[in-house]
């Protein structure tokens, strides 16, 4: 049975005073909240410590935006696995469009951040996701099917929990124009047929897929009843605790109304 995560991408946002205050009114606004929902932040690399202080104690869990593909040595400006592990992150996103636009990041660079993680026990979020372009040509399910080959070509997933996939579908994100839940649902169900064939059913059945791109308070409802949206990626909307908290709530309210007492 799979619970909803909720994830709040940062990116390149807030600063040392912002993250202890966010935490801290995070910590406090979650408090009641089911475990079926896992609330994940992550906040850009010089906050992480100072997150993971204000949030000890409290459900939320800190995630890192990205990881070295070497575990240490002459890599100025990198950060590793390892150091990552050593303060006891226990996610790291990989993949994001942003990093595959910007930085040069490509599915075989994703695939061996993949494999410096899972030595070190921290569980990527893999984001996956077409552009616009792409899309209009009808070429999304191939280009998301080609992503995932890539990502994961050497990678035997023996356990649903030790890997979340994000789909992200590029023109949706931080534009304000969400996927329709069908089109997201569509996406969703593709990669869990995808895990099923590449894996087993009872992967695909247990893995976490997250929708991200544009998802706001207004709109979460509607992706997260979709069968294979099990949560989402937040990038705005997980700012400011005025739109990430409600977001949190309506993944509460549907997990209880899931699993009623
Ligand atoms: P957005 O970003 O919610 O601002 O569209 C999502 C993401 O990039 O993870």
């Amino acid at each position: 049975m799979r619970n909803i995560i909720m994830a709040g991408n940062w990116k390149m946002n807030k600063d040392a005073q912002s993250t202890v205050l966010f935490c801290k009114g995070l910590a406090e606004g979650i408090r009641d909240l089911s475990a079926g929902v896992k609330v994940i932040v992550a906040p850009p690399y010089p906050f992480l410590g100072l997150a993971l202080e204000a949030l000890k104690g409290s459900a939320a869990q800190v995630a890192a935006q990205n990881v070295s593909f070497n575990s240490d040595g002459a890599y100025t400006g990198e950060v590793s696995a390892p150091m990552l592990a050593s303060l006891g992150i226990p996610y790291c996103i990989i993949g994001h469009s942003e990093r595959r636009q910007y930085h040069g990041e490509t599915d075989q660079t994703v695939l061996s951040r993949q494999i410096k993680l899972a030595s070190s026990g921290i569980t990527p979020i893999i984001c996956v996701g077409e552009t616009l372009a792409e899309r209009d040509a009808h070429k999304t399910a191939q280009v998301i099917l080609t992503q995932l080959k890539g990502c994961f070509e050497t990678i035997t997933i023996s356990d649903p929990q030790s890997v979340i996939i994000a789909y992200e579908p590029v023109w949706a994100i931080g534009t304000g124009r969400t996927a329709t839940p069908e089109q997201a649902q569509e996406v969703h169900s593709l990669i869990r047929s995808w895990l099923a064939q590449r894996c087993s059913a009872a992967i695909a059945s247990d893995l976490h897929i997250l929708y991200g791109g544009s998802a706001k308070p207004d709109n979460i409802r509607d992706l997260l009843v979709q069968e294979d949206i099990d949560g989402a990626l937040i990038g705005g909307a997980s700012l400011t605790l005025e739109q990430y908290l409600p977001m949190l709530l309506t993944a509460n309210e549907l997990i209880k109304a899931r699993n009623p007492q």
